[in-house]
């Protein structure tokens, strides 16, 4: 009867063995040992986490807490910002942020709170859906102060007759709140932390791979975006930074392109990113040189680039929420937000370099660019959203063992023990 049971029910099986994991995990502290033994485990030994990683939501506190209040997170592009006064919003982790162009050309980070009686000062913007702009002051909707661009505050009107406020404006407590911001390759990054270490010496070791395409020269030419997704933003990234998919969920559109078995991780350890080689297969290419497969082009390569840089696309990972993909001729760039511990959002901007802002076919190449990019994140999305219904299953404890080419999810629970628990694995 027991043999039985175990042939009809393999996966209990599994779950009933002798498993260095808990398949009932109940509290915070042993999800975040789990975290820890998974992580540290030689990546033969890869194994998902439980499903409560995913569903945990005294552990998604943890992660705003430890993660999304200390550690850099990737915004826009400094193109989209480019001019005095442009602004471009976004909510991290519950808190509401713009970043805002200064007449001084400075890219500065700012609460949206307004220091008076708490309103958001972009609330009218972002009740119409806008996420970028461009203004001479922020007015609040509310009772009107206004803040210049610097956060400054600049006016208050009928303030007249308040001793304290005079007091604390004197001293600076009406301006803005202020977050660290760091612009790397052309990337606007800011930071919580007012402590946090600066951003660009953790990605030295990528600095002689990226030199060749110049991604500060890219600039973008559209932002595509979704509503919210309802699954937790560790399922995304999960989904996001691995390619091992793309011969099951993409398997129509990428995989003939470039298949999973060509996608090459590079073993660099580092707690801040990891990158892959993603390769044109011999039936995708569009030629051969110097011994290597050219991979189809939307629009001609930027200069400079090898014959095996043409082979392929780069696929960079920025823990926390941060990925993107230089190639010879488009450069993608997501980001996905936690919206709740059950939910995110997610956007893909396309750049493509300054020198082919004007090419004639640039519009044609933008709506296919559109269409395909939609399409895929459509297959993506229906994988996650599938898997997030099935994560309160009770076969959905213990998860199970990850190929080679997950890797990324691998080296993401290192991040998460090291993030959470301050454990370097
Ligand atoms: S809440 Fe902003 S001016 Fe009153
Ligand atoms: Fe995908």
């Amino acid at each position: 009867m027991v043999t039985q049971q175990n042939e009809i029910h393999p996966h209990a099986e599994r779950n009933g063995s002798k498993s260095k994991a808990s398949p009932m995990t109940t509290n915070v502290q042993e999800l975040l040992d789990l975290i820890v033994e998974y992580a540290s485990r030689p990546l033969e030994e890869a194994q998902l986490l439980p499903s409560e990683y995913y569903t945990s939501h005294d552990l998604y506190d943890l992660e705003v807490e430890r993660i999304f209040k200390k550690d850099w997170l990737y915004l826009c592009r400094t193109d989209e910002i480019e001019n005095p006064g442009d602004w471009f919003a976004a909510e991290i982790a519950g808190e509401p942020v713009v970043l805002v162009r200064g007449k001084d050309m400075q890219i500065r980070a700012f609460s949206r709170v307004c220091p008076h009686r708490f309103m958001d000062l972009l609330f009218e913007e972002r009740e119409k859906g806008a996420e970028a702009g461009n203004t001479e002051s922020f007015v609040c909707p509310y009772h009107s102060w206004a803040f210049n661009t610097e956060g400054q505050l600049t006016g208050a009107p009928l303030m007249t007759g308040s001793t304290l406020f005079e007091r604390e404006r004197a001293c600076g407590s009406y301006n803005l709140a202020t977050y660290a911001t760091e612009v790397w390759n052309g990337f606007v990054f800011m930071n919580f932390d007012p402590n946090a270490e600066p951003l660009a010496p953790r990605f030295s070791e990528m600095d002689a791979l990226l030199a060749p395409y110049r991604l500060d020269e890219w600039k973008m030419l559209d932002r595509l975006d979704w509503p919210e997704v309802p699954t937790t933003w560790k399922l995304a990234m999960d989904n996001g930074r691995e390619a091992y998919h793309h011969q099951g969920a993409h398997k129509e559109s990428i995989e003939p392109l470039w298949p999973a078995h060509l996608v090459d991780a590079d073993t660099t350890e580092s707690e801040f990113f990891y990158y892959q080689r993603m390769f044109v297969s011999q039936e995708g290419a569009t030629g051969e040189e110097d011994g290597h497969y050219l991979q189809p082009l939307a629009l001609p390569s930027i200069d400079g680039l090898s014959a095996f840089q043409r082979s392929h696309s780069l696929l960079v990972g920025i823990y926390p929420t941060m990925w993107f993909s230089p190639g010879p001729d488009v450069l993608l760039v997501a980001k996905w937000w936690p919206t709740g511990p059950d939910s995110h959002k997610f956007d893909l901007a396309v750049c493509v370099h300054e020198s082919k802002m004007d090419h004639p076919d640039l519009g044609k190449i933008r709506g296919e660019m559109k269409d395909w990019l939609r399409q895929i994140q459509e297959e993506d999305s229906a994988m996650v959203t599938g898997i997030q219904g099935m994560l309160k299953s009770d076969q959905a404890r213990q998860g199970g063992a990850l190929s080679p080419l997950e890797r990324p999810i691998w080296t993401f629970q290192k991040y998460m023990a090291k993030r959470l628990t301050g454990i370097d694995v």
